[in-house]
Parts: structure tokens; sequence; C-alpha cells
């Protein structure tokens, strides 16, 4: 059975106390923080940079998901390499050719992803799946949390999941129990969650739990219907 990993994402934290949102992740037993990157440019918003990074390695353990949306990762990616990212998702549909910035993402022992917008079809990440340990489906068009989850992308995760049976798939975008769920089912083993993770209420260890179990359920459901 494949394993299952919930990364809260850093962006839906309170900005002024993101130490304590990386303590709070770990805290609650979550697999990773995913951070956003964004210029700008490549999204109509601006989040955090490097330096965002170097204190969320400085504060935690856990393994540190780098989601750069910019329109040049080369130009890009190694600030973020050398901020401390365990992995470093760039887009496909960003300004250049994504294959060197891959090679050179594995080349300095961080995981490399290749990241689909919600529109781009799932064949856009085959030429480049040797260079590949991670293939992130965009489950809301990027730039913003808090989102509606787009079920329109589920048929993209299943064609994956066929086409490349051994890649770590994930989602990030409007992800709560329910729509993690159906995304499990389609085949996506890791699940990037704002702000249904970082509520006012502080109960991230629950939610986390709660997910946990039922991404377990989704993932046994999923497998048996693609098997049977
Ligand atoms: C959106 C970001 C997501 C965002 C998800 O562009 O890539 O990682 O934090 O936030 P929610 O879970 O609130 O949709
Ligand atoms: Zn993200």
């Amino acid at each position: 059975m494949r394993d299952i990993k919930i990364l809260p994402s850093l962006l839906a934290a309170d900005m002024g106390r993101l130490e304590e949102a990386c303590r709070q992740a770990e805290a609650a037993s979550a697999d990773g923080l995913h951070i956003d990157i964004m210029d700008g440019h490549f999204v109509p918003n601006l989040s955090m940079g490097p330096d965002v990074v170097r204190l969320a390695r400085r504060t935690t353990k856990l393994p540190l998901s780098v989601h750069l949306m910019v329109s040049r990762p080369d130009w890009l990616a190694d600030a973020f390499l050398q901020a401390g990212a365990d992995t470093l998702l760039i887009h496909v549909e960003a300004r250049c050719d994504p294959a060197p910035v891959l090679q050179e993402i594995r080349r300095q022992g961080v995981r490399a992803g290749l990241t689909l917008n919600p529109e781009t079809p799932a064949a856009a990440v085959l030429p480049y799946r040797e260079l590949l340990d991670e293939v992130l489906c965009m489950t809301v068009h990027p730039g913003f949390g808090g989102q509606v989850f787009l079920d329109e992308v589920l048929p993209k995760i299943r064609a994956l999941r066929e086409t490349l049976p051994g890649m770590v798939l994930s989602v990030d975008g409007g992800l709560n129990d329910e729509t993690a769920a159906r995304a499990a089912e389609a085949g996506a083993d890791v699940f990037l969650v704002g702000s249904w993770l970082f509520t006012p209420e502080g109960d991230m260890s629950a939610r986390l739990q709660k997910m946990r179990t039922c991404l377990q359920v989704a993932l046994a459901r999923g497998r048996s219907e693609r098997e049977g």
C-alpha cells in the first residue's frame, strides 16, 4: 500500500508567527511542510522568499516541500535549494525548459517535482518522467489559498496514476477531508493542505488524524476499484 502524506501549507498560517506554525505542524505529526513561493508574475500574488524556507529549516526537522509558482525557476531555484528545500516543485507552464532545472535540483540531492495547472494535460509531464520524484496536480488555479477544489482535475490524476504507477502524485488546493478522499481514490498520495488545517481553533492535530483516516479508506477503495 502506498504511503499517505499530509503536509500543511504555510500560506494559510499567521505570517507573523511562522515559527509557531512550523512547530504546530510538527507537534501534529504532519509529514512535512509545504511552502508556497509566488513571484507576482506567474501568479497574480506575492508570497514568501528563501528566508522563510531558511526559518522553517532551522525551526523544524519536517521535510520541506517548496512550490515555486514563478515564471523563471531557472533563475530562482538555486536560492531555494541553498535555503534547505527537501523537495522543489516547479511548474511545467513556466517560461523555461524544465529539464535542466530538474536535473540541477537532483544534482544537489533534492527531490525534483513538476507541477501541472488544472487545465494542463497529463501528457505534459511525460517527456520529463525520468527526471521526476513527484508530480503535483493543482486542484485550484494557483495563487491563493482558500479556493474551491476543482473536481474536473480528478480524471487527470487517474490517468497519471495509470501511466506512472510508481510516481509520487501530490495534490494542492481546496483540500479538506472529503475532497482529499476523492483525490486519494483517484490515485493521489501526497496532500498539500492550507486553510483546512490552519484553523483559528488551532485543532490541527485532530484534523490531520481525521484526514489520515479518511484517506486510508479512500486509498484502499480506489485501489480495489482500479484492480477490480
Ligand atoms: C495555492 C497554493 C496552495 C495553498 C493551498 O496556490 O499552491 O499550496 O496553500 O491552500 P488551500 O488548502 O487553502 O487551498
Ligand atoms: Zn502549493
